[in-house]
C-alpha cells in the first residue's frame, strides 16, 4: 500500500507560516509523499513561495506540487517554480514524476489545468479569437496534462491538478462559477491512462469527493473543504479513503 498525504489552497503567506509545521511534521508517519494541489501562495510574489518553501519544505518525505491561478497573480510563475524547485520541492507543469515508495513505482502527472465548464455548460472553440484562445488554453493543457499521464510507468499513478476534472466535486459552488472551476477536458485526460487517484482544489466551497465519466476516484482537498492540515489516500489498497485521519 502506498499511502498519499494532499491538501491544496494552503494560500502561504508571512502569517501562516508556523500553521501547517506541527501535523507536517508527523507526515513520516503517516503517509509516503505529500502532494500540495495549487494555490501554495496568495499572490504568487517570490516572498510568499519562500513562506510556502519553508512550511512545506524538509519534511523527510518527497512534497510533489502544482501550481494554481493564484501562484500566477504576480506573472512570476518562473521564479516561483525556481524557489520551491531549490527546496527540494518537486514542481509539476504538463509534466510528471515516479517515486519509488518501498518498492512500488508511484507516478504522479500534474497541471495546473484551467476552466471552460462541463457537459452542457461548457465553453466551445468557436467565434471570436479571444473565447477560442480561452478554450485553446483548456485543450492544450488538458492534452498535454493527458500524454503526461500515459508517459508514466509505474504501479500507481496519480492526476495532480488546481482546476477539477469533474463538476461532482464542485457541488456547494454556485452553479454560475463552475466553467471557472474546471474542465471536462481534464476528466478525459484522467481517464485516458490508468489513472487510480485524480487529487484536485480550487473549490473552496465544493465537495471532496467524486469520480470521472470512466470511474476514477477524485478527491477535492482544497484546504477549506478537507479542514485539516492534509487528507491521507490509499493506494494499491481496496479502497482510496485511508481510515486514519490526522490531526
Ligand atoms: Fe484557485
Amino acid at each position: 500500500m502506498i499511502r498519499i498525504a494532499a491538501v491544496g489552497d494552503v494560500h502561504v503567506d508571512k502569517d501562516v507560516v508556523g500553521r501547517y509545521r506541527p501535523a507536517l511534521e508527523q507526515l513520516p508517519d503517516r503517509a509516503d509523499a505529500l502532494l500540495v494541489a495549487g494555490d501554495l501562495t496568495r499572490h504568487g510574489t517570490v516572498d510568499e513561495a519562500k513562506c510556502f518553501a519553508t512550511e512545506f519544505g524538509g519534511l523527510g518525505v518527497p512534497v510533489v506540487v502544482v501550481l494554481g491561478n493564484h501562484d500566477h497573480q504576480s506573472d512570476q510563475e518562473q521564479q516561483v517554480t525556481e524557489v520551491l524547485t531549490d527546496s527540494g520541492i518537486t514542481v509539476l507543469e504538463c509534466s510528471a514524476t515516479v517515486l519509488e515508495i518501498r518498492g512500488h513505482r508511484l507516478g504522479i502527472a500534474g497541471a495546473k489545468g484551467f476552466g471552460g465548464g462541463f457537459a452542457g455548460a461548457c465553453a466551445s472553440n468557436f467565434g471570436e479569437r479571444e473565447m477560442k484562445q480561452f478554450v485553446g488554453t483548456t485543450e492544450e493543457i488538458s492534452a498535454r496534462l493527458g500524454e503526461a499521464l500515459r508517459s508514466v510507468r509505474c504501479d500507481a499513478l496519480v492526476a495532480l491538478t488546481h482546476y477539477s476534472p469533474v463538476p461532482d466535486t464542485l457541488v456547494g459552488e454556485p452553479l454560475e462559477i463552475y466553467a471557472f472551476l474546471g474542465c471536462y477536458q481534464l476528466g478525459h485526460a484522467v481517464d485516458s491512462a490508468p489513472t487510480a487517484l485524480a487529487l484536485h482544489g480550487h473549490a473552496h466551497h465544493g465537495s471532496e469527493r467524486g469520480r470521472t465519466p470512466g470511474g476514477v476516484p477524485v478527491r477535492n482537498v482544497a484546504h477549506p473543504v478537507i479542514k485539516q492540515a492534509y487528507n491521507v489516500y490509499q493506494l494499491l489498497s481496496e479502497s482510496v479513503d485511508a481510515p486514519l485521519v490526522p490531526a
